[in-house]
């Protein structure tokens, strides 16, 4: 038995991870692995129906639970309260900080059936695309103090500060995760500009030390965004500070075709993990039954990969996946009208139809 806490969150939130249970649902009958799913309000929704974005009560649920499998947060409805109290800064950040989920691992992966559906022209990707990001999740601009703004509302202040440490585990993750894949690290920083950045530099090219067998390039962010869409094949493992992490990794999601395709697994020290798509509530399309499902899925198969050791599971569920997008299905996100052979499905039939498969 697996205790998973599920949080789905606000906007397509919702409809996305009803997706994933049931494919989940589909996992633990050919697994014979029950899973008890208990669910559990966040961020506005946790607002409207608690006062607070973060309920002790949810708090104490993933404290209990195996793995947190997380939708999204945040919406118009609630960005205009108090900073302290909106459900990005006072739910999501403060849930990875409880845990220590200093690690984000993105990977962006392009399904061959999709190539058509990316933001570049095939020709840029001819070895397809297979980057994994490793997002500081914990440090820099999100979290350093002092954070404010004053009463008069003339001056504000973010800081960004990093501790060897910090940087030393994340690079370390990262090494460990090239060795296993194509041996290459481009650590992004702006060390031209900021001191964080010179730390952050220092640091990684001393783990390095310890992986003679990885390859090591530094790369200012400015560059990176540009080499990320003038020739994304260059990259296999990217390490990285939080926000930079955070913008980069929504650039290389539409090199997939989606921001709806990308999931993300947030893991601490211990390998307790908090499993989310990369992207948000949508508020543009919430509510219609027609956001893709998969980034949620595919979180819940990194979930069963990095949580739970079902890795054959994992691996099930992104087969199902490739087989849906092979026989030509698509979300609204992922359609083009341009291409025969496709047919257009909601939120729901995409679930329905990736379960079937698993
Ligand atoms: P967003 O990621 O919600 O949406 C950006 C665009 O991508 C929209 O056009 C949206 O329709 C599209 N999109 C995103 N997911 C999709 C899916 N699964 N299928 C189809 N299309 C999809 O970003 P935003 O509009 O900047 O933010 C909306 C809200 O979400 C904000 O409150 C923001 O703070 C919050 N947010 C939350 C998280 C999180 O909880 N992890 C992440 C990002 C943004
Ligand atoms: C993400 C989101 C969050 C972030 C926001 C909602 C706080 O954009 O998970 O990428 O910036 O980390
Ligand atoms: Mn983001």
């Amino acid at each position: 038995m697996a205790k998973i806490a599920v949080l789905p969150g606000d906007g397509i939130g919702p409809e996305v991870m009803q997706q994933a249970i049931k494919v989940l649902n589909k996992v633990s009958e050919k697994y014979n692995k029950t899973f008890e799913f208990t669910f559990a309000d966040i961020g506005g929704i946790a607002i409207d129906n608690h006062g607070t974005p973060l309920p002790e009560s949810t708090l104490r649920l993933c404290e209990q639970s195996e793995a947190i499998l997380f939708g999204s947060v945040g919406g118009p409805k609630w960005e205009n309260l108090p900073p302290a109290q909106q459900p990005e800064r006072g739910a999501l950040l403060p849930l990875r900080k409880h845990f220590g989920l200093f690690c984000n691992i993105r990977p962006v992966k392009i399904f061959p059936s999709l190539i058509d559906a990316s933001s570049l022209k095939n020709e840029l990707i001819p070895e397809g695309l297979d980057i994994a990001f490793f997002r500081e999740l914990t440090g820099g601009i999100y979290f350093g103090q002092p954070k404010e703004i004053n009463a008069e509302r003339t001056m504000a202040l973010d800081t960004m500060l990093y501790t060897k440490p910090e940087v030393e585990r994340i690079a370390k993750l990262a090494f460990e995760a090239a060795r296993l894949r194509n041996k290459k690290v481009t650590s992004v920083d702006k060390a031209n500009v900021l001191m964080s950045s010179i730390l952050w530099r220092e640091t990684v090219t001393e783990v390095h030390k310890n992986y003679p067998d990885v390859e090591l390039n530094h790369m200012y962010v400015d560059n990176a965004a540009m080499q990320l869409v003038r020739w994304p094949s260059q990259f296999d493992v990217v390490v990285t500070e939080n926000m930079f992490g955070d913008i980069l990794s929504d650039e290389a999601a539409m090199l997939t075709g989606s921001l709806g395709m990308l999931p993300s697994a947030s893991i601490n020290e211990s390998n307790f993990g908090l499993y989310e798509p990369i992207g948000g509530t949508a508020p543009d399309i919430a509510g219609q039954n027609i956001a893709n499902p998969i980034a949620q899925i595919m979180s819940a198969a990194l979930m069963l990969r990095y949580s739970l050791a079902m890795d054959a599971a994992a691996t099930d569920i992104e087969n199902a996946i490739q087989k849906v997008l092979d026989e030509g299905f698509r979300t609204g996100d992922i359609f083009n009208k341009n291409q025969t052979g496709q047919t257009l499905v909601k939120t729901d039939q995409m679930g329905d139809l990736i379960a079937e498969r698993i």
